[in-house]
């Protein structure tokens, strides 16, 4: 999330910022911090887009992936 935001910093505040994440890292396994990086994103005026190709049917209600174990709405 550090290095996150200070890329985001370095953004002219005027354009288009788009954070481009997977839902889950398949190298590690590890399960992206989504409520963080939208605090974030939020901050930076960004849009948060989540690659959930290896969580949609594995994880969360019905297999609707790192949104809804996120605790996030779904929509
Ligand atoms: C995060 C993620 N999204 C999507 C894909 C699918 O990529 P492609 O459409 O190039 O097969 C992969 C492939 O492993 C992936 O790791």
């Amino acid at each position: 999330m550090n290095a996150l935001e200070a890329k985001l910093k370095r953004c002219n505040p005027d354009t288009l910022k788009l954070i481009v994440t997977d839902g889950i890292f398949s190298m590690e396994g590890d399960i992206v911090r989504l409520p963080d990086l939208i605090r974030v994103a939020d901050k930076y005026n960004a849009t948060v887009m989540v690659d959930d190709a290896h969580s949609i049917g594995v994880l969360g209600k019905n297999g609707s992936g790192t949104v809804h174990i996120s605790g996030l709405p779904i929509g």
